[in-house]
């Protein structure tokens, strides 16, 4: 209702991100020196072919050898380096620029350190299931720590863009499709991976990207266009955005997409006027790798120099890869086009950077061959990674409680592409992994056995294709074992950057692999491998248990042994929903109320918000995840039915153990906002804790909400706060829990 609406722009604005410290004297000394060459070479950023390259990362386009490279640097013509991997090769780049070129600035490094480096952790989408700030921040502080020691001072992480849309393959590489969840893990993942302090040989700056609303691509297909009402944009794909820059956050990059047919990386109200001017951002917007260039594909620049013209003016400081400030910034200067002010701004700040990690004075910082054997691949490292594992998994499905399995006293059969197999494990998004530290399933599961030799290991068929003699092999396999583990679904190859998919269900051979092993009436249970929510049906949705096990990272095998076996109780939860069927995409949680919502009565059809085939909902929902244990919700209270204006409200919960074993619970709290002068989501997340108990004991949770909790961008595109009735749920996951209502009164 609008009686009692107040517009709080104040508390829509995290506070302006921590400055990466005023142009010191040296900045401005050195600006007064340089040339525009110089400045332009500041403003860009090439791909490392100075160190080895370790694939495909990116598209091979204006790709520079590197003598070029090293040239370029005594030349004072780049500012950074990007995803080479070792110290020698940093080394030599390093020497070029402090000892080699006339001002002796040095080269930051910067990489894709997206879920660990040489060791790898689970995928971010798996991660954030854990629901645990705690972990993100150490796996994301273990990969900094591991790869600052191989001489990288920056990474182009976290991803913070809210992905709706499981067909999107870079769902993978985000928190999900919740905002405040998403929130809370882009601060805790910018506090990892920066440390304490930037100056730390241990540290990494921290990018969250891709600013913005990357994750909003129409029909989830990478790069497409976005079409966006600015009420979503600013509710639901900025805050992760904002949290990060809150938590310190000093660089973004600038995303692929329009925004309603704006580039981003043209896009000045974006890059400047919301970023600089209503958050106070003072650190370095990055374009992605050639963004500039592809103004002119967009349809939005006439050719390259009128691409780093818009780009520059948009607020891009610095470009990737296509060498476009290079080529263009000197005569845009000269010319007027550009003024030599936007330039200097932008060399301050990336100077600043520079100075924030302490490189002026230490260039050489964590290049040191000795360091990073001894801080590569540790045994503490693959520990976290395979305790970050455990906690990733999700329970979905476990009747009669099959799982956990007894170690001994059981043939199992594991069947299925990826059974044996270490080319999928780490997921899309880990190209400086160290292969040899990959723990297949066969290799976890016998290690957790006491009789290894009870595991009969068949592939089954390929991944998309048959493979002569599978079936058969995998049928007799089953027949022979007492409990059948089906390690199927999608290759990482499936998943990740441009691997967008029209159809989220499992390849079709894997489902008729599934299908053959089903009809021997073995009791099944399914190892999801996957990057996204998945359309499960069949066999497969109705297997004695499923194990959704994303791709969790260097030590899978042995993380999921942990679940099956029962030395980890599954506690993750998911981070997006999985719908009953692809056509459902895209598929979240909180979408708004329609009005014609769907009856409860799953007959009741007519004219109600469902498809022809199925009710419009979840197979299993945002928040689901099951145990080993049971918990069971009582006595909701909220302090009080009528919230003035400025209190708080506290709201309580009982949660209690009620199973056999110890075990982690995530208590999740939910509003609905039951009357606005917008329509509102029908549930959204405002809270969530982890909770530990014993069998038979039981804990009160408590949240707190107040009327800044309760704001959505109204009238104007502006943050407001209207009074009214809310419904608030303490819950198990996004359809159930215990529900309340309180009303907010009047200013
Ligand atoms: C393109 C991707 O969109 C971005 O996330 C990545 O950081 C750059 N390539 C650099 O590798």
């Amino acid at each position: 209702m609008l009686a009692g609406a107040v517009a709080l722009a104040g508390f829509s604005v995290t506070a302006p991100a921590r400055a990466a410290s005023r142009a010191s004297d040296r900045i401005e000394a050195l600006l007064a020196r340089m040339t525009i060459e110089e400045k332009a070479g500041q403003l860009s950023c090439f791909a490392d072919m100075i160190r080895p390259p370790i694939g495909d990362i990116n598209p091979q386009v204006n790709i520079r050898n590197a003598q070029t490279l090293l040239a370029e640097t005594r030349a004072g013509r780049i500012g950074t380096l990007m995803n080479g991997l070792g110290t020698q090769g940093a080394l030599d780049a390093q020497k070029a620029a402090v000892e080699g070129s006339r001002l002796k600035i040095p080269l930051l490094f910067a990489a894709d350190v997206i879920h660990g480096f040489r060791t790898v952790f689970p995928i971010p989408l798996a991660e954030s299931g854990s629901f645990d700030p705690h972990l993100c921040e150490r796996t994301a502080r273990a990969a900094a720590s591991e790869a600052s020691a191989s001489g990288l001072h920056w990474t182009f992480a976290p991803m913070v863009d809210v992905a709706r849309d499981q067909r999107w393959g870079r769902v993978a590489e985000g928190a999900g499709e919740d905002v405040y969840l998403g929130q809370v893990l882009a601060e805790a993942r910018v506090r990892g991976f920066q440390g304490k302090d930037l100056k730390a040989e241990d540290s990494m700056l921290a990018t969250p990207k891709h600013f913005a609303a990357y994750g909003a691509v129409t029909a989830g297909l990478d790069y497409n266009a976005v079409e966006l009402s600015e009420a979503t944009l600013r509710e639901v794909h900025l805050p992760p955005f904002q949290a990060a820059f809150a938590a310190g956050a000093l660089t973004t990059m600038s995303a692929f997409n329009d925004i309603n047919g704006v580039p981003s990386t043209g896009n000045k109200r974006l890059m400047t006027d919301i970023l600089r001017g209503e958050w106070g951002f003072k650190g370095v917007v990055i374009s992605d790798y050639t963004a500039d260039q592809e103004l002119v594909a967009h349809g939005f620049a006439a050719d390259d120099r009128d691409a780093a013209r818009l780009a520059i003016l948009a607020g891009v400081d610095i470009s990737m890869q296509s060498g476009l400030y290079l080529r263009f910034l000197p005569e845009l200067t000269a010319s007027g086009e550009v003024p030599m002010a936007v330039v200097d701004a932008s060399v301050r700040r990336v100077l600043a950077l520079k100075e924030a990690l302490g490189l002026f004075d230490n260039p050489y910082r964590s290049i040191n061959a000795k360091v990073e054997a001894m801080r590569t691949a540790t045994p503490a490292l693959k520990q976290l990674s395979r305790e970050a594992g455990g906690r990733s998994i999700v329970l979905l499905r476990n009747e009669g409680g099959i799982l956990p399995l007894p170690r001994a006293g059981q043939r199992l059969a594991l069947i299925g592409p990826f059974a044996e197999d270490r080319d999928n494990v780490v997921g899309p998004w880990a190209f400086f992994g160290d292969k040899s530290l990959n723990v297949d399933l066969a290799t976890g599961l016998r290690a957790a056995m006491t009789d290894p030799a009870s595991l009969i290991v068949e592939r089954g068929c390929e991944v998309e294709t048959t493979l002569a003699g599978g079936f058969e092999r995998a049928v007799a396999a089953a027949q022979a074992a007492d409990v059948v583990l089906l390690a199927i679904g999608e290759s990482q190859d499936m998943t990740g950057e441009a691997k967008s998919r029209t159809d989220i269900r499992i390849p079709p051979v894997q489902q008729r692999l599934a299908e053959a092993i089903a009809a021997t009436g073995k009791p099944v249970v399914v190892l999801l491998r996957h990057g996204r929510a998945i359309a499960l049906e069949g066999v497969v949705r109705d297997a004695r248990a499923i194990l959704a096990t994303w791709f969790l990272g260097s030590e899978m095998g042995n993380a999921v042994a942990d679940v099956l076996f029962g030395a980890v109780n599954p506690s993750a939860r998911l981070p997006v929903s999985f719908p009953l069927e692809s056509g459902q995409e895209p598929f979240f949680y909180n979408g708004r109320t329609t009005g014609r919502p769907a009856p409860v009565d799953p007959n009741a059809q007519e004219y109600k918000a469902r498809w022809r085939s199925i009710r419009n909902e979840a197979l299993y929902p945002f928040g689901f995840g099951l145990g080993y244990t049971t918990f069971a919700l009582s006595d909701l209270k909220l302090s009080t039915p009528q919230l003035a204006w400025g209190d708080t409200l506290h709201i309580a919960a009982r949660l209690t153990n009620t199973g056999a074993v110890q075990g982690e619970h995530v208590v999740q709290l939910y509003i609905r906002d039951r009357v606005a002068s917008r329509t509102r989501p029908a549930r959204e997340l405002k809270g969530f804790q982890r909770v530990s108990l014993a069998p038979g004991a039981s804990r009160e949770v408590k949240f707190e909400l107040k009327r800044e909790h309760l704001m959505f961008v109204g009238e104007g595109d502006r943050w407001v706060v209207e009074s009214g009735l809310f419904d608030v749920w303490v819950a198990n996951s996004s359809v159930d829990g215990l529900a309340g209502s309180f009303e907010l009164l009047k200013a």
